[in-house]
C-alpha cells in the first residue's frame, strides 16, 4: 500500500492531553488523502474494463497486454523510491502537486494515444504519480494529523484505495457499451485536477517547514490547521524532536543484523501480500469471469467485475473498525485461510470450464456454467478475505515495525518491493494462464497462500495494543533470547565434544 509509504518518525501532536477537534483544515487533509487513494486505486482498476477495448484497437498480443496492464506498477516502484527523496527535498505539498501533475499528464497520453508506445508510456507515467504518491500522501497526512487520529488517517486511506478501484469498475461498466476505453482512462483526470485544487490552500507540514528553518510559516501552518492545540508549545516539541533526528539513518542501517528480524517481517508481508494474486484479480477481473462463462452478454463480464469492487470497499470497513479490537495475526490468518480455500476453489472449477470450453458447450450455450458461477462466489470470498486481512493489515503492520529513526527509510524499501511484486504478477499472470492453464495458476497462488499462513504463524509476531517504544522493546527481547539460547548450544556442543566417547 498503501499503499502507506513512510509516515512521519514523530507524531505532530505528541504530548496532547485533550481529544483533539477536527476543524475544516484539518479535515482537508483527510480529502487530501482520499483524493491520493482514489486516484492509485482507480488507475489500477481501470484497466480491468479498458483491456479489451484496447486490444482491438491496437490489437495487441499477451505479452503487450501484460505491459500494458503491468506498467503502471513499474512506474510506481520509482515512483515510490523517488518520493522519499523529493519528499525531504521539496517538501511534502510539492511532492504532491508534482503526483498530481503525473496523474493528470499520464491520464491525457493514455487516453489520447495515437500508438500502443505512448499507451504504454502514459501508464508509466501515471504508476509514477501513483507511486509518489503512495509514500507522500500519507506522510502529508500522518504529520499533520493527531497522534490519537493518526491510524485512523492511515486506514482511510487504504479505504480510499479500494473504493477508487471500486468506482474504476463502475465506469468500466457505464462505459463498456460504447467500448470507450479512452474515456475510461481520460476520467482519473477529474480526481487529479480536484487534488492539484485542493492543495492550492493547503500548507506543508510545520515538521517539514521546521526542518527547514522556516518557523514563522510552520507556526503559521499548524495554527491553519490545528487551531486547538497549543500551538508555541508544539513547535518546540517539533523542534526537539527534528534535532532529536538531526543524526539521519543512513540505506546501510536498514539493513544491519539489528534491524533484520523487523526487516524480514516488513519485506515478507509486502511480498505474501501481493504473490497470492490479488492483483492478477483486481487487474484482469474481466477476463478471468469472461474464461468463466461471463462473457454473453456484453457487459456481464465488466458487471460481476463491479460486484468484486464493491466486496472489497465492504471487507475493507471491516478491517478499518476491527483491526485493533481482533489483532493483527488473528485477522491475517483468518483472511488467508478464506484465500487458500478460494483460490483452490477456483483451480477446481477452471477443470471444468476447461472442459466445457474445450468440447464446445459454452460456445453455444452461453453465460456462466454452474463451475462459472462458483468461480463468481470464490472470487468474491477471495477479495473479502484479502481485504480484511492481507489489505489493510500488511500495510498497518509495516508501519509500526520499524524504529522511528529508519522508519521512513524502511517503509520506502518495503513499499518499493511490494510494487515490485505487483509488477511480476501482472506482468506474467497471463503468460502463466498460457503455460500452466487456469488451474494451474490458480493453484500456483493457493500455494503461495498457505506458505504465507504458515510464515505468518511462525514469524509475524502480534503488535496490537503495543506502543512503537514497546514494539521496538519486543524485537530487543527477541534479540536477547536468540543469542542466550545460541550460547546454551554452543556451551552444550562444547562440553559434548568434551565428554569421552
Ligand atoms: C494493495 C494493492 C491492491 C489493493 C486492493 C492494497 O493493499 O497494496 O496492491 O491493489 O490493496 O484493494
Amino acid at each position: 500500500m498503501t499503499t502507506v509509504g513512510g509516515t512521519s518518525t514523530t507524531d505532530a501532536g505528541a504530548g496532547e492531553t485533550r481529544p483533539p477537534k477536527v476543524g475544516f483544515w484539518l479535515l482537508m487533509v483527510g480529502v487530501v488523502i482520499m483524493l491520493a487513494g482514489l486516484l492509485f486505486g482507480y488507475d489500477q482498476g481501470v484497466i480491468s474494463g479498458a483491456l479489451e477495448g484496447i486490444q482491438e484497437t491496437f490489437s495487441v498480443g499477451t505479452t503487450l497486454t501484460e505491459v500494458i496492464t503491468s506498467w503502471v506498477t513499474l512506474g510506481a516502484l520509482f515512483g515510490a523510491l523517488l518520493a522519499g527523496i523529493l519528499a525531504d527535498r521539496v517538501g511534502r505539498r510539492k511532492t504532491i502537486v508534482i503526483a498530481a501533475v503525473l496523474f493528470i499528464l499520464g491520464a491525457a497520453l493514455e487516453s489520447l494515444a495515437p500508438t500502443t508506445g505512448v499507451l504504454v508510456v502514459g501508464r508509466f507515467v501515471v504508476g509514477f504519480g501513483v507511486g509518489v504518491a503512495s509514500v507522500a500522501a500519507p506522510l502529508y497526512a500522518a504529520e499533520q494529523a493527531p497522534a490519537r487520529l493518526r491510524g485512523r488517517f492511515v486506514s482511510t486511506y487504504q479505504l480510499a484505495i479500494t473504493i477508487g478501484i471500486f468506482v474504476a469498475y463502475a465506469v468500466d461498466q457505464a462505459l463498456v457499451n460504447a467500448n470507450s476505453w479512452r474515456a475510461m482512462l481520460g476520467v482519473s483526470a477529474v480526481p487529479a485536477v480536484l487534488l492539484l485544487i485542493v492543495m492550492v490552500p493547503m500548507p506543508d507540514t510545520p515538521r517539514w517547514l521546521m526542518k527547514q528553518g522556516r518557523r514563522e510559516e510552520a507556526t503559521a501552518a499548524l495554527t491553519k490547521i490545528r487551531p486547538d492545540v497549543d500551538v508555541e508549545a508544539q513547535i518546540v516539541d517539533i523542534e526537539e524532536s527534528n534535532a532529536a533526528d538531526a543524526d539521519q539513518a543512513s540505506w546501510s542501517e536498514i539493513f544491519s543484523t539489528r534491524l533484520r528480524r523487523p526487516l524480514t517481517v516488513g519485506v515478507g508481508l509486502a511480498i505474501f501480500q501481493q504473490i497470492t494474486g490479488i492483483n492478477a484479480i483486481i487487474y484482469y477481473a474481466d477476463k478471468i469471469f469472461a474464461a468463466a462463462g461471463f462473457a454473453t452478454p456484453a457487459d456481464q463480464a465488466t458487471a460481476t467485475t463491479w460486484a468484486i469492487g464493491a466486496v472489497n470497499v465492504l471487507a475493507t470497513l471491516i478491517a478499518v473498525v476491527y483491526v485493533d479490537r481482533f489483532g493483527r495475526r488473528p485477522l491475517l490468518l483468518t483472511g488467508l485461510v478464506g484465500m487458500t480455500v478460494s483460490l483452490f476453489t477456483v483451480g477446481v472449477c477452471f477443470l471444468f470450464i476447461d472442459d466445457v470450453a474445450g468440447s464446445g458447450e459454452q460456445a453455444t450455450g452461453g453465460g456462466p456454467t454452474s463451475a462459472g458461477l462458483i468461480t463468481l462466489v470464490a472470487l468474491v470470498v477471495f477479495i473479502a478475505s484479502f481485504a480484511f486481512s492481507l489489505g489493510p493489515v500488511v500495510w498497518t503492520v509495516i508501519n509500526e515495525i520499524f524504529p522511528s529513526r529508519v522508519r521512513g527509510r524502511a517503509v520506502a524499501v518495503a513499499t518499493a518491493i511490494n510494487w515490485g511484486t505487483a509488477f511480476l504478477v501482472s506482468q506474467t499472470f497471463l503468460s502463466l494462464v498460457d503455460k500452466i492453464g487456469n488451474t494451474g495458476t490458480f493453484w500456483l497462488f493457493a500455494g503461495f497462500s498457505v506458505i504465507a499462513y504458515v510464515w505468518i504463524w511462525k514469524k509475524v509476531p502480534e503488535t496490537k495494543g503495543r506502543s512503537l517504544e514497546e514494539i521496538q522493546e519486543m524485537w530487543a527481547d527477541e534479540r536477547r533470547d536468540l543469542a542466550a539460547s545460541q550460547a546454551v548450544a554452543v556451551a552444550a556442543e562444547e562440553s559434548g565434544t568434551d565428554q569421552p566417547r
